[in-house]
């Protein structure tokens, strides 16, 4: 121990490493004496009898004193100091190493500068959501137009061949002897087909339920759509009555859901789902459980730029103060488990 701090420099920096409280003391420990020791100077024969030089003396120890304590509080006003830069849109400010600061202070900067990191760590979270958010609503928004490019417009422009072939029949043209009732026909057939893929878009992207009966009916209804296109069986239990959850709360409540089930029929392949939905005293809780193949979540992480799914069911139950937890793995099946907070309105009423 006395070896490691041996030489005049290693001496300086454990002097200086002395508590706060100390240096402060001892600096207004020196102010006193070197007053005690001017007086009894100025008193002695031959001392100081000029006030001028008394007061000079004085006012240099005050200095001095002053100088001591300013030094002993330099890391707080550096810890002061970043806080502001920080706060002024500097985000990489961090207190630097000071040789001076005792070990609560350093112990302080430390605290801080693990604080700043965190903040700025869940900046950089947020920003790669809002991001990932952006993109899957990119993406949704190609899906649907191309679904309204390749399918709808296309059928319409059949029917409305079909139509020209009929009217150039009643007109006597080229073409009038494709028999008309047939064109017509044909024609009735494809307006009923886009008017179905035009419900089908619209139903994808926001079911008409949702508004009127609300979430537990809307996902009975993607549960049967699911089951129509994968043959996997999906079991709905609870109730949830309308009204228990607040507006946004409920399409949250039924996007984080829905996006659960469809994960869960399609790329578990199990042998059924479950899902639970109950209400409690002051939230919603509600679970998807299948017995498929699983999945490894922490591994979501290695590919930010893939599977929004499953990031954005985290963000929009974060979003509506709500708490999601995946808990899966290879050959285990998943389970999710949603809570959101009830409406205050309907609180105690259930
Ligand atoms: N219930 C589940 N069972 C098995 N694997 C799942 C389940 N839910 C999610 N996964 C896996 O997690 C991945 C990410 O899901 P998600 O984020 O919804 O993206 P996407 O559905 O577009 O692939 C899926 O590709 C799948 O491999
Ligand atoms: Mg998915």
């Amino acid at each position: 121990m006395a070896s490691r701090i041996g030489t005049p420099a290693d001496w300086l920096r454990a002097l200086l490493r002395v508590p706060l409280f100390i240096k402060i003391v001892v600096a207004n420990l020196t102010l006193l004496a070197a007053i005690a020791l001017l007086s009894a100077y100025a008193s002695s024969p031959g001392g100081w009898d000029s006030p001028t030089l008394w007061a000079g003396g004085f006012l240099l120890l005050a200095l001095l004193n002053g100088l001591l304590v300013r030094l002993a509080l330099r890391p707080l006003r550096q810890i002061e100091a970043v806080v502001r830069r920080v706060e002024e849109g500097d985000p990489r400010a961090r207190v630097p190493e000071s040789a001076i600061a005792d070990r609560e202070l350093h112990r302080l900067a430390e605290v801080v500068n693990r604080m700043l990191d965190a903040i700025e760590g869940e900046r950089h979270l947020k920003a790669r959501l809002n991001a990932s958010m952006a993109r899957a609503e990119e993406a949704e928004r190609g899906r649907i137009a191309g679904e309204l490019f390749n399918d709808t417009s296309q059928t319409l422009s059949a029917a409305l061949l079909h139509l020209q072939l009929a009217a150039r029949h009643l007109d006597g043209g080229p073409g009038s002897e494709r028999d008309p009732g047939r064109e017509l026909e044909s024609a009735r057939a494809d307006v009923l087909a886009a008017l179905s893929g035009i419900q089908r878009i619209a139903r994808s992207l926001r079911p008409p339920e949702l508004d009127e009966l609300g979430p537990f009916t809307a996902l009975a209804g993607h549960a049967r759509r699911i089951t129509q296109r994968t043959g996997v069986p999906i079991e709905l239990s609870g109730a949830l009555p309308p009204g228990t959850l607040e507006a946004e709360t409920s399409l949250a409540f039924f996007r984080v859901l829905q996006e659960a089930v469809t994960n869960a029929a399609v790329h578990g392949a199990p042998s059924k789902v479950q899902v639970s939905i109950e209400v409690m005293s002051g939230e919603v809780r509600a679970a998807v459980s299948d017995d498929g193949r699983g999945f490894d979540v922490g591994a979501l992480d290695d590919h930010p730029e893939a599977h929004l799914g499953v990031r954005q069911m985290f963000e929009r139950s974060r979003q509506v103060q709500g708490e999601l937890q995946v808990r899966s793995g290879k050959g285990e099946g998943t389970t999710v488990v949603l809570r959101v907070p009830r409406s205050q309105k309907n609180v105690g009423v259930a």
